[in-house]
């Protein structure tokens, strides 16, 4: 009898598997098979890939298509390779796919700018992009410039005690004074003080425990498991605490930084905010301490990682490519001259093979690798038989465009000239976007070039990066890291200039 009740299990788990995963082929859309549970994510399941590096390798196998199918568990994702199938979904038809849906555990914190949905996005993204208009970075600038400063004492102090030193914690120990500063009004101390709360909270936002690995995972096969489960409450209670204290510092005295701080206890003051749009439907947001610190927690982990890894990645290349580095020196030693041996904001943006080197850096090692966005209704996907189904998710994999070979000639050659005019002019719009692109791209892009591009030059004019017996000719990427990570770290030797 028992044999009767295994095979029925057996065959009701195959039509559910079959029906499940015809979903795609019912619509000719191309793409891998999937394993039962896992789908086409089985390798990241068993965190021996990132979920990058397996979307990106299902772009390029699928090298023809303008569209795959794949599926997460169960899941139907489609994943859009085609550029202008992408300004459709990111830009045309934006009212329809302005949410990530991305899942996040539930704490007092959650809700922020990144996962917002709907209309509540909307009224946050409105509320807060003021906070990076051109005004408001430059007057960022000499809050940037003084941890500059900073930073390049220390890589002198390095330098001259011959102490190594991993590049791309260094340049962290950058990025988050910057952001702490400009965002906070906080003066931390990064370099002396490894024990300050921002660093550890760094590491522990950074390095999920085993039990947010294993509900990430879990998330995977059941979507929107992770809503359910209750995330730990030390890191919301640092950013409470952390907002309380900034609004208790600054209560009756005048705005005078207008930083995201000032900004966000001008809303407070406001109360309430409701909107109502067409497309989004409508909502009331409650600005209150909780609001702000999902706000400052995302800022501050988006701001400080990200373009950490980017000054790393770019100061690995250029000590790989040593007549690239000349040459940056060279715009970076002519420009200055022209400022009274000044970086301003103003000679910054004159430095234009440096942005050269800048976009090339993240072409090569895009740090955040994919955009995802949510269907929010029934749409019918223009050029094919597709009809996406209300919530289902649409992902595309910027570092596949970014390594294309038809977009990008041997995209494996860091080549600055990639970003000429002429050779930018030559390639499709939408396949270069490390920022994402349309209504929901990064907020924080300008300030993450202005802040990248100051402290690399700055960098530059006074030390030269060389290859030394630790780097890695080519670099591992750490398939756990949930942005992109070299496994092995990046090691150079830095030289003082004479
Ligand atoms: C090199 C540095 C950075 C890179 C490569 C980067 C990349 C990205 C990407 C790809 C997205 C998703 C865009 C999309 O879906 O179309 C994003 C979103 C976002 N980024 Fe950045 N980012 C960087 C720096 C920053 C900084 C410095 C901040 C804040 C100070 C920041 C804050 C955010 C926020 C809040 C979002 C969500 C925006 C929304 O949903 O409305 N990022 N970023």
């Amino acid at each position: 009898m028992l044999w009767l009740y295994v095979i029925l299990v057996l065959y009701i788990f195959y039509t559910f598997t079959k029906q499940k995963y015809n979903y795609w082929i019912k619509f000719g859309v191309k793409g891998p098979s999937p394993l039962p549970f896992v789908g086409n994510f089985g390798k990241v399941m068993l965190q021996k890939e990132s979920v990058n590096q397996c979307v990106k390798d299902i772009y390029k196998q699928y090298s023809e298509e303008k569209i795959v199918g794949i599926y997460r568990g169960f899941q139907p994702i489609l994943l859009i390779r085609d550029p202008e199938l992408i300004k459709q979904i990111l830009i045309k038809d934006f009212n329809f796919f302005q949410d990530r849906g991305i899942s996040t555990s539930r704490s007092r914190i959650s809700e922020n700018l990144f996962s917002a949905e709907g209309e509540k996005w909307r009224i946050l993204r409105q509320k807060l992009t003021p906070v990076f208009t051109s005004k408001r970075l430059k007057d960022m600038i000499p809050l940037i410039e003084n941890c500059i400063e900073n930073y390049l004492n220390y890589v002198e102090h390095l330098v001259e005690n011959n102490i190594e030193h991993e590049l791309r914690l260094l340049a962290s120990k950058y990025t988050l004074q910057a952001i702490v500063s400009c965002a906070f009004g906080l003066n931390i101390d990064t370099y002396s003080d490894t024990q300050n709360e921002f660093t550890i909270m760094a590491k522990r936002v950074f390095s999920p425990t085993t039990i947010v690995k294993f509900i990430t995972i879990l998330d995977m096969i059941i979507p929107g498991i992770r809503r359910i489960i209750k995330s730990s409450n030390d890191i919301s209670d640092f950013f409470l605490n952390l907002v309380r204290k900034v609004i208790e510092e600054r209560k009756n005295k005048p705005m005078l930084r207008k930083d995201f701080m000032d900004l966000m206890i001008e809303l407070k003051e406001q109360g309430n905010i409701s909107g109502k749009n067409q497309y989004t439907g409508t909502a009331e947001i409650q600005i209150d301490d909780n609001l702000i610190a999902a706000q400052a927690l995302v800022f501050y982990a988006a701001g400080f990682e990200t373009s950490s890894a980017t000054m790393s990645f770019m100061l690995y290349e250029l000590a790989l490519n040593q007549n690239i580095q000349d040459k940056v020196y060279q715009e970076i030693h002519k420009i200055t001259e022209k400022y009274n041996n000044k970086l301003t904001y103003e000679s910054i943006k004159e430095l234009t093979y440096l942005e050269m080197v800048f976009e090339e850096t993240l072409r090569k090692h895009s740090v955040a690798g994919i955009l995802f966005r949510k269907c929010k209704t029934n749409y019918s996907l223009p050029g094919t038989k597709v009809i996406l189904q209300k919530g289902t998710p649409v992902i595309i994999s910027v570092s596949g465009l970014q390594q294309d070979p038809n977009y990008f000639p041997n995209p494996e050659i860091f080549n600055p000239d990639n970003f000429l005019p002429e050779n930018k002019n030559k390639r499709p719009q939408y396949t270069h976007m490390p920022f994402g692109d349309g209504p929901r791209n990064c907020i924080g892009m300008r300030f993450a070039i202005v802040q990248s591009m100051m402290g690399i030059a700055a960098f530059l004019r006074k030390f030269k990066v060389i290859p030394s017996t630790k780097t890695r000719t080519k670099l591992r990427y750490d398939p756990k890291a949930i942005t992109l990570t070299s496994l092995d770290g990046i090691w150079l030797k830095i030289v003082k200039r004479s």
